[in-house]
């Protein structure tokens, strides 16, 4: 792989010309219980490890279970001394492992992830990191609407291990008597904490309130919560129907579809609504390359225009454009060699490599999250892209996963994580997929 000048530093997607010792953020978790703190602590991961920014949740309440498996609600009421000391050795050991790990050299930012809801604690948060040279920047999550706080104490407090064995009804009481003790003692972040660095996220970021961001990457995680929501939603993603250049074995280029690729085209929208709901319609998104608007157009009845983005262009295999891979070997075999020793990190010559590719889909990933229902249609290299973001597939795997033509993936966030399904056509396709060390042609 060859960086070129003026290339973002390969090392740190997020840093053109910054140094990646000097970055150490603590990004600490302020609310109530059932505010949605650790889905935005494991989303947040989850985005840095998407960009290759190493990054750790510190749940704290992992760390009590370890004492405490089963607390009832008067354990989290602060006249319950025991109940006090404990808590605070667990937001302790937390705080501890966490710069140990930043001692360590293991990451960048960490999450810790706890209701850390006095002053009190926050300012014993700061001071700590701020002794190890770690930045601080708090994230508190404020939601009045009872609702959605029944909703979310039903959805994954009522399963947590907190709970395990006991009956649902008694577990929602339970959790709502812990809600009940921490609002007595729960200070919103206000003008007495305006030296800090902060962003407040009320009712689901319907009004943010960010106090003190100056820094690069600490703006990218506050953009990056500001387009967050939790409307139920999925995404669906399609590749093009077989390309006259698949039939051929060739990469690259702006073909046409073959005869089988135009008929996933015509099947597509039948295909489409065997996986939504009745009367349902989705936003479509295309690459500007000839194959997947052709694949898409069949939708526009239905679902109106596709939106084409550039950003959605196949990976860019620069000189290699309209080879086979046989081709790619003969011509040039230590590229295609090296393309398989780190194919993640590999850029064609005058192309792109998949980490360039997920440098260009950031903004598509932030639409994505801003947005609900949308179907993309696009090219094997970025669905494997995206797919890697919802998923939280590693950057060893992503760029060798298998992803049939003539299949329609739907994902749907939950709170934890995303659940897949798959409808696959019953028109046949080649398969491009290339095993490691394999030059063989598509079949
Ligand atoms: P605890 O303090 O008990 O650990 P928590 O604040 O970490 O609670 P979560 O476990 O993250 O709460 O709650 C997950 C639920 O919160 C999900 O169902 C998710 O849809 C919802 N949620 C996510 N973001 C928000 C938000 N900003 N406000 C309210 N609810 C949210
Ligand atoms: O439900 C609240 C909770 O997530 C507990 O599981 C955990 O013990 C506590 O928050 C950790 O935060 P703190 O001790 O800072 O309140």
């Amino acid at each position: 792989m060859s960086p070129v000048e003026g290339d973002i530093c390969t090392k740190h997607p997020f840093g053109v010309g910054m140094q990646v010792d000097d970055i150490r953020i603590c990004v600490v978790m302020v609310g109530l219980p059932a505010r949605g703190k650790s889905f935005i602590a494991q989303k947040v991961v989850r985005y840095l490890d998407w960009r290759d920014i190493p990054a750790k949740v510190f749940n704290v309440g992992n760390y009590r279970r370890a004492d405490t498996p089963q607390p009832t609600a008067d354990f989290f009421d602060t006249s319950n001394t025991e109940g006090e000391r404990l808590r605070r050795a667990a937001a302790e050991a937390a705080v501890t492992d966490m710069l140990e790990w930043f001692h360590q050299g293991k990451g960048i930012i960490a999450v810790l992830d706890a209701t850390n809801s006095t002053k009190d604690r926050r300012r014993w948060i700061q001071e700590r990191c701020a002794a190890d040279n770690v930045a601080t920047l708090f994230v508190e999550s404020k939601c009045d609407d009872e609702s959605l706080i029944m909703q979310n104490v039903m959805d994954v407090k009522t399963t947590s291990p907190d709970y395990k064995g006991l009956d649902p009804e008694v577990a929602a009481k339970d959790f709502r008597d812990r809600i009940r003790k921490y609002e007595l003692v729960y200070e919103t972040i206000d003008e007495d904490e305006a030296d800090m660095t902060y962003v407040k996220l009320i009712n689901v970021a319907s009004q943010t309130v960010i106090n003190r961001v100056h820094d690069y990457m600490q703006s990218r995680i506050v953009y990056y919560l500001m387009n967050l929501h939790i409307k139920p939603r999925s995404i669906w993603l399609s590749r093009h129907g077989e390309s006259m250049y698949n039939l051929e074995g060739k990469i690259g280029g702006d073909a046409d579809l073959s005869p089988r690729g135009e008929a996933y085209a015509r099947s597509l929208p039948s295909l489409v609504d065997q996986s939504i709901e009745p009367g349902q319609t989705l936003t479509v998104w295309t690459s500007t390359l000839r194959r997947t608007i052709q694949t898409a157009r069949y939708l526009v009845d239905k679902h109106g225009r596709q939106l084409p983005w550039k950003a959605l262009d196949e990976l860019d295999s620069g000189v290699c454009d309209g080879l086979t891979y046989e081709d790619i070997e003969a011509k040039y075999p230590e590229d295609f060699k090296a393309r398989d020793d780190d194919k993640y990190n590999y850029r064609y010559r005058g192309g792109e490599s998949y980490r360039d590719v997920v440098v260009r889909l950031e903004p598509i990933i932030m639409e994505l999250e801003r947005n609900e229902d949308i179907l993309i249609v696009t090219h094997q290299a970025i669905l494997r892209c995206i797919y890697a973001y919802f998923m939280n597939v590693p950057q060893e795997r992503s760029p060798w996963m298998e992803v049939p033509l003539h299949t329609v993936i739907k994902l749907t966030p939950r709170a934890y994580g995303t659940i897949e399904e798959r409808w696959k056509a019953d028109i046949p396709a080649v398969s491009t997929f290339r095993t490691k060390g394999s030059s063989a042609k598509h079949q």
